[in-house]
């Protein structure tokens, strides 16, 4: 299975994805802060695999302290946590994975550095675990929504490469192939930074499914034309109301489809949902560096000098998307009532 990250005991092997499918290249971190960089230059993105490595550099953070104990392992620990939730701020994921390691530091905070270390690993192998699970029920879910012969359009890459493995938008594709649906999957290429055309061609390709990559101007045109049957596309925060940030150009999507009376779906785990924030509204959107819309490939592509706007992603109100897929089901009509009696479910 395509896996974005091994984690190998005392480091982390992590697949650099700003070279695919140009070369497959291995990093390897040793230390937390070499983690921290890898989720801020995109060597390793999408919301959960950013989660799940950030765990891994949580762990590589308290090898770094083993010759501390007590406060002051605890007081330099909470600094490299703190430190690691700034390398990207939309992708809730990252603080979920974060607080859930420092849970976990919590609860064996009393014990020896060792043994600390230790139980720290373990949690981090639990959340790179549980998210292929996860994975692999959303896209059990997802599927039941395809029906034979769809043509799906996907925006970014919501797949193996964006997880811990299996992926999201495209654990659906994946089960829906497995289940002999033979679908066909119009691929968005995605600018800035062309998630599309790379990573998703790239997974699809290597799985021989069928597929057309397509500039993100063209999904209107296909829409109007018939051919697209439903959207499925990943989220990197969904607020309590419903809305949802993911990839920037979601947005336009949504709102094409709304007017095709296309369905729009989301497909997210539970770790993607950040109750704590009621709208959109309150969702930070990361902005990113010129030169991602300016260049490709270290190529520049515009006249030196030129304004650039570069928000990372966008909001897509809730009012847009008919349903959001989790690994404990999909909630249709994605309100903050429907939300709020789903998760209250889930819990009882
Ligand atoms: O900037 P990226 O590549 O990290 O953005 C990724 C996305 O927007 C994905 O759609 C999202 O994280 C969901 S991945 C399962």
């Amino acid at each position: 299975m395509i896996s974005p990250m091994i984690w190998q005991g005392n480091k982390l092997k992590i697949l650099d994805q700003r070279n695919i499918p140009l070369s497959m290249d291995y990093i390897f971190c040793t230390t937390c802060r070499e983690v921290e960089e890898h989720i801020y230059n995109l060597a390793i993105r999408g919301a959960p695999a950013i989660g799940a490595a950030a765990a891994f550099g949580m762990v590589l953070g308290a090898r770094e302290l083993r010759d501390f104990s007590g406060n002051k392992f605890e007081t330099l620990f909470r600094k490299k946590a703190l430190a690691m939730l700034k390398a990207r701020p939309t992708a809730v994921n990252l603080s979920w994975a974060v607080s859930r390691m420092l849970k976990e530091f919590e609860s064996l905070k009393e014990k020896n550095t060792g043994d600390i270390i230790k139980g720290l690993e373990e949690e981090a192998l639990t959340i790179y675990h549980e998210d292929i699970e996860i994975n692999k029920k959303i896209g059990q879910f997802g599927a039941s929504l395809v029906s034979k012969g769809a043509f799906i359009l996907t925006h970014c890459n919501a797949g193996a490469l964006a997880t811990a493995g299996y992926g999201t938008a495209l654990g659906i594709v994946r089960k829906a192939v497995e289940q002999e649906k033979e679908i066909h999957v119009y691929v968005d290429e995605t600018r800035p930074v062309l998630q599309g055309a790379r990573l998703t061609a790239w997974e699809l390709e290597q799985e021989e499914i069928p597929y057309t990559l397509i500039t993100d101007n063209m999904a209107g045109m296909l829409m109007q034309k018939g051919n697209i049957d439903l959207v499925v596309v990943g989220a990197d925060r969904i607020a309590l109301n419903g809305d949802t940030a993911n990839k920037i150009g979601t947005y336009s999507l949504a709102v094409l489809a709304k007017y095709h009376g296309v369905p729009f779906y989301v497909a997210a785990p539970f770790s993607t949902f950040d109750l704590n924030i009621k709208t959109g509204e309150e969702i930070p959107i990361e902005e990113r560096d010129c030169r991602e819309v300016t260049h490709i490939f270290n190529q520049r592509i515009s006249p030196d000098g030129c304004h650039v706007f570069n928000p990372s992603f966008d909001v897509t109100p809730a009012g847009l998307i008919s349903a959001i897929i989790t690994e404990k089901g999909v909630i249709e009509n994605p309100r903050e009532n429907n939300i709020s009696t789903f998760f209250n479910k889930m819990k009882s």
